[in-house]
């Protein structure tokens, strides 16, 4: 019988498991003790390198569910998307455990940090590929089967699939939001909201960029939707002259 306790692996590692996962190159990708500007340096990369790895993945999963809405199979968008929603809900809180910094100790690190700035950031600029990639696949997929998104919602039992799809589009463009909030509010906190990154854009842009959503055709949807049954209301009233 195989000694279960050895690698068959190849790679570098005592055992599988660290070859499987290249502990040894992941666990080297920090900074050491005696290179840190401030003890909190360990933190704030290991949060910051996490992100990328999680929205590396979100984005994946997010263009696999794409081509999938290009298929019309839209119950395996479904699962792929709500996994995607569901990975990107650790970036998102992560956020919180850099509030934890100090003001005073931040400056410390954001010294070594040179040009580096969240704008460049590879997992995000990824998300904001693949969002409107999403958003296309959806409207090609509306128009084949000739409906507009009132009647996705109107409609949402016979038009399950599609709705789904749009549900889960619109639990991603809210978490992508999410992260823009509280990201602000981290920035706001650590270094302040009227001054200028370390790319020369005021925090006050990250203000701006919140606005930005991916799907605002599936969150106006929801105005005409209340502006038509208030309206059926009032006019119901009128009619029963109440
Ligand atoms: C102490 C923590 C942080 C501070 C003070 C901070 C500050 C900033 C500032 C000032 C900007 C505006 C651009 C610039 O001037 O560089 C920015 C952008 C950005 N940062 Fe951070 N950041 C922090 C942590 C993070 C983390 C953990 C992530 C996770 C990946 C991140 C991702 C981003 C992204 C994606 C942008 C572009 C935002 C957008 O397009 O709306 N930041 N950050």
């Amino acid at each position: 019988m195989d000694d279960l306790k050895k690698p068959i692996l190849p790679g570098k590692g005592k055992s599988d498991y660290e070859r499987y996962l290249h502990t040894d190159d992941l666990l080297s990708l920090q900074k050491s003790p005696q290179e840190f500007l401030h003890p909190d340096e360990l933190t704030f990369q290991v949060i910051h390198q996490s992100s990328e790895l999680l929205l590396k993945a979100v984005a994946w999963e997010l263009g696999r569910a794409c081509a999938l809405i290009e298929e019309g199979d839209f119950a395996n968008v479904g699962r792929l998307m709500r996994r995607a929603n569901q990975m990107l809900e650790y970036p998102i809180s992560m956020l919180h455990v850099l509030e934890t910094i100090s003001p005073y100790d931040y400056h410390l690190i954001r010294a070594g940090l040179g040009h580096g700035s969240g704008l460049d950031s590879p997992g995000f600029l990824a998300l904001l590929h693949i969002g409107p990639r999403l958003g296309e696949a959806f409207h090609t997929q509306l128009e084949k089967a000739g409906v507009e998104v009132d009647d996705v919602y109107r409609r949402h039992e016979e038009l399950f699939g599609l709705h789904d799809v749009a549900e889960r589009m619109l639990d991603f463009d809210e978490r992508v939001h999410l992260f823009r909030f509280h990201h602000l509010k981290l920035a706001q906190r650590i270094i302040g909201g009227g001054v200028i990154g370390t790319m020369g854009t005021p925090v006050e842009v990250l203000h701006q960029r919140m606005e930005h959503l991916f799907y605002k055709d599936l969150w106006d949807v929801r105005n005409q939707i209340t502006a038509g049954a208030n309206a059926a209301l009032e006019k119901s009233r009128m009619e029963s002259g109440y």
